[in-house]
């Protein structure tokens, strides 16, 4: 692994922000419509987080101060756990600066830039300079990480004695057609198609967080997994959360599903009569994972 540098500066907007860039790592690829599609998640599935955020302050108490939050995208766990803790502050990494930027300014937009630090970091080398907080969220992140067991690692020397881990990861994106009929048909075959692609891609999506945190020297103090899931009426963004995903689909599957099913997904898309930004069928499902974790003191067994 390269050697990784760590400067600070102040942005221009006169926040703090540190950057700790390892140069082995890819430089900022944060694929089009990803930002978009984190932040309509955010607000679609607002209910379900604070409830999640509820189980988070059950488990770590009240007087939570330093939150990390581990490949941040936008900032849906930083908001929420913001708004959770009263009297936190958040330090939000991530690798890519466009996803740092678009955090930020939500931060300046709701008064809460003396609350936030960015952090430009491969979180999958560790978190530099980050120590004693008192809760670590990391969601739908873990799984970019090249090597679990370095960046669990990382995570603990960045936990306070007795500070909390909260991991959740989702089964990819969200689903959104009647199941029972053709439209469904075609998109279980899409995303079958995908999971293809993304296991050679990201080897680590779906794995046993659990197991790779005991050994990892946690003890995992709870495990879930919860259907999450939007029916009619759904909330304003329901279509176009929808219409983001099919397009981010479409724009992988080219050579992976057949023609029928390419011009199937292009109708889904394509401004008419089945396009997902105007059908009354739609159904946003996603299966949550969640982990809530403490390192195991030293001397102790997990
Ligand atoms: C699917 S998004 C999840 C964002 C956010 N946690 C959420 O739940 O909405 C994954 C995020 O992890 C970030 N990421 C990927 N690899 C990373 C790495 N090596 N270090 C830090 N962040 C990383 C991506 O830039 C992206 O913002």
């Amino acid at each position: 692994m390269a050697h990784a540098h760590q400067h600070q500066h102040q942005h221009q907007h006169g926040k703090l922000s540190a950057h700790a860039h390892d140069h082995t790592h890819a430089s900022d690829s944060t694929p089009n419509g990803l930002p978009e599609i984190l932040d309509l998640d955010a607000a679609l599935f607002a209910p379900h987080l604070t409830a999640l955020t509820g189980r988070i302050a059950c488990l770590a108490g009240d007087d939570v101060r330093h939150v990390v939050d581990l490949g941040s995208g936008t900032g849906t766990g930083t908001f929420a756990l913001l708004d959770q803790f009263p009297t936190a502050r958040v330090t939000a990494v991530d690798s890519s600066p466009a996803m740092l930027e678009r955090l930020a300014s939500a931060a300046r937009d709701r008064g809460l830039v003396d609350r936030v630090r960015t952090l430009e970091a491969d979180a999958g080398a560790g978190l530099p300079g980050v120590v004693d907080a008192d809760l670590v969220w990391a969601s739908a992140s873990l799984h970019h990480l090249d090597d679990p067991g370095t960046a669990l690692a990382g995570i603990r020397a960045a936990l306070r004695p007795g500070g909390l881990l909260a991991v959740a990861e989702v089964d990819g994106m969200p689903s959104f057609l009647p199941e029972d009929g053709e439209p469904g048909k075609l998109e279980a075959r899409c995303r079958a198609a995908l999971d293809g692609l993304h296991a050679q891609r990201l080897p680590h999506r779906g794995a046993d967080w659990g197991s790779l945190l005991m050994t990892a020297g946690f003890s995992v103090e709870q495990e879930r997994a919860e259907p999450w899931e939007l029916r009619a009426p759904l909330p304003e963004g329901a279509g176009r959360y929808a219409f983001l995903v099919f397009e981010r689909i479409r724009g992988s599957l080219d050579g992976r599903v057949g023609a029928d099913d390419l011009a199937a997904l292009d109708r889904l898309i394509g401004g008419g009569p089945e396009d997902v930004r105007h059908r009354g069928d739609l159904v946003v499902r996603s299966l949550r994972r969640t982990w809530m974790a403490r390192p195991v003191e030293q001397g102790m067994k997990a």
